[in-house]
């Protein structure tokens, strides 16, 4: 039997393997972009940027608590110009690798989504991951615009009117919503030609000696092995409520844990803490351990598996 096939097509975009870099882990810069290219993988994603710089949260933003990583950096980055220098030079970088390069944006209002999008593609990234995890600063309370159907949907029309119909769109979901299916489905009906999915758990982490949380920010987003099983049942959801190929992420550790993910439905498999367990081999590591599943179980491509577990 020969080896299993890892090739992946996301939209229009080829990967070698499915693993996706997810955002705000390590893409920060074009010397990191290169090195996750170099360790083998598949396409990586920026850190999200917003109009303006932001200086993030004060320190602790980040701590390993046991089942996994909780932390508030608090979206830092260099503002949308600086971001498109990067993101540039970054596509420059990957090219030989054949790396696609997901930008990723955020923003407080529908509006400014729209004019970060319209600034970044300006440097052409393969597609535009939009993260809707932030709060809406125009609504009463402050909620998330992945938490409403309406300001999901309202945030994808605006970036979809922004970035015309050549670049592909991939909207973020963040996983503590009542019913994830129908934000899927609102995006995907506003324009979405993509879903990520999960972005991290709210959670907080309290010192017991100290007598409060442990960050400074109180609570931050949960990542790693413990939301493995709560980022399945999301991409299983949203499989199920919309056809337009998913970007799964959520405490993938392994190369089992990617076979899972895309058991699960996921076209593409999204990476972040692992590299923190593992080290930035790890998006190289994985893909090698996914195509080991696979031919072990003698199943010979992603297409072959993907949904598997919830037909
Ligand atoms: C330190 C850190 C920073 C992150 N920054 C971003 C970000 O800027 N934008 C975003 O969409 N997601 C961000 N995320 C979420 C990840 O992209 C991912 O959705 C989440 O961590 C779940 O995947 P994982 O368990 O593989 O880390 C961040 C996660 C971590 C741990």
């Amino acid at each position: 039997m020969g080896s299993a096939d890892l090739t992946c097509r996301l939209l229009g975009l080829e990967m070698k393997n499915p693993i996706v870099l997810a955002s705000g882990i390590i893409g920060t810069s074009s010397s990191l972009f290169l090195r996750a290219a170099q360790v083998g993988v598949g396409a990586v994603t920026a850190k999200s940027c917003s109009l303006q710089p932001r200086a993030g949260h004060p320190n602790p933003v980040a701590l390993d608590w046991g089942a996994g990583v909780i932390n508030a950096i608090g979206l830092t980055n260099p503002g949308a110009e600086e971001e498109v220098h990067l993101l540039a030079e970054g596509r420059r970088i990957l090219e030989p690798y054949g790396v696609p390069l997901i930008a990723s944006i955020f923003a407080g209002t529908v509006e400014e989504f729209g004019q970060v999008a319209a600034l970044i593609a300006q440097a052409r990234p393969h597609l535009l991951e939009v993260n809707i995890s932030c709060p809406n600063v125009a609504d009463e309370f402050g909620t998330p615009f992945a938490a409403v159907c309406e300001s999901a949907a309202a945030v994808t029309e605006s970036v979809r009117r922004a970035v015309g119909k050549d670049l592909p769109i991939a909207v973020k979901l963040a996983p503590n919503v009542y019913n994830i299916g129908r934000i899927a489905a609102a995006v995907v009906e506003a324009g979405a030609d993509a879903i990520t999915a999960i972005n991290t758990m709210p959670g907080m982490v309290i010192d017991a000696h100290a007598r409060r949380p442990v960050l400074h920010n109180r609570t931050g987003g949960l990542s790693g092995m413990a939301i493995k099983p709560i980022a399945l049942r999301c991409v299983a959801e949203i499989a199920h409520a919309v056809k337009v190929p998913i970007i799964g992420t959520g405490g993938v550790n392994t190369g089992e844990d990617a076979a899972e993910m895309i058991l699960a439905g996921a076209t593409a498999v999204g990476v972040g803490t692992a590299v923190w367990y593992r080290g930035v081999e790890a998006l190289g590591t994985i893909a090698q351990e996914l195509g080991a599943f696979m031919q072990a179980e003698g199943i010979r491509s992603l297409d072959e598996m993907r949904g598997q577990a919830i037909r």
